[in-house]
């Protein structure tokens, strides 16, 4: 649905248009870490990773259709490359809780300048990327709790590799 005729914020819309950027980013930085668990031959984390990197991708694309819905032009920058590097099997899973908090952040933010601007319709719409977020973090905590109690030995990293492995990818609840 196009044309729904309110002129957005210049902060709001800006911090919009960051937003695209950031989840893009995530998307990367999660491949990333999917590559890494191939390397290491844990293909169910691998296989994890890659559908957290779908997910961003659909944040991402949440955020571009709300953009256009409100007629504005979407434009696109440069995506950083992920500069991540990985001590232990281990670390992906604490980078992505920290990085998760850091994008609960950003969200916020964009959430505060909607409301200092009373654009509710902008703060609606975050309200499911809040959500998200909190969703994101308890994920990413419980995978360390998990990685923590079975992954420590051969035989319980095997079969949570197997879970992971079994991950399907849910589209979005959010619908515009
Ligand atoms: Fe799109 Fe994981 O935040």
């Amino acid at each position: 649905m196009k044309g729904w005729f309110f002129i957005m914020n210049e902060k709001v819309k800006d911090l919009l248009q960051q937003q695209v950027n950031k989840e893009l980013y995530s998307a990367y930085l999660y491949l990333d870490m999917s590559n890494y668990y191939i390397s290491k031959n844990l293909d169910g984390f691998a296989h994890w990773f890659k559908l957290q990197a779908q997910e961003e991708f659909d944040h991402a694309m949440l955020i571009t259709q709300y953009l256009q819905n409100s007629d504005i032009e979407v434009i696109l920058g440069a995506i950083d490359a992920p500069d991540a590097s990985y001590d232990d099997i281990k670390k992906p899973l604490t980078m992505a809780l920290e990085h998760e908090k850091y994008v609960t952040s950003l969200i916020n933010d964009i959430y505060s300048e909607a409301q200092a601007d009373k654009d509710y319709r902008t703060s609606q719409f975050l309200d499911w990327f809040i959500a998200e977020q909190a969703e994101e973090e308890a994920t990413a905590q419980e995978l360390i709790g998990r990685f923590e109690l079975f992954g420590e030995d051969s035989k319980g990293l095997y079969l949570l590799d197997k879970e992971l492995g079994a991950r399907e990818h849910e589209e979005p609840s959010l619908e515009l």
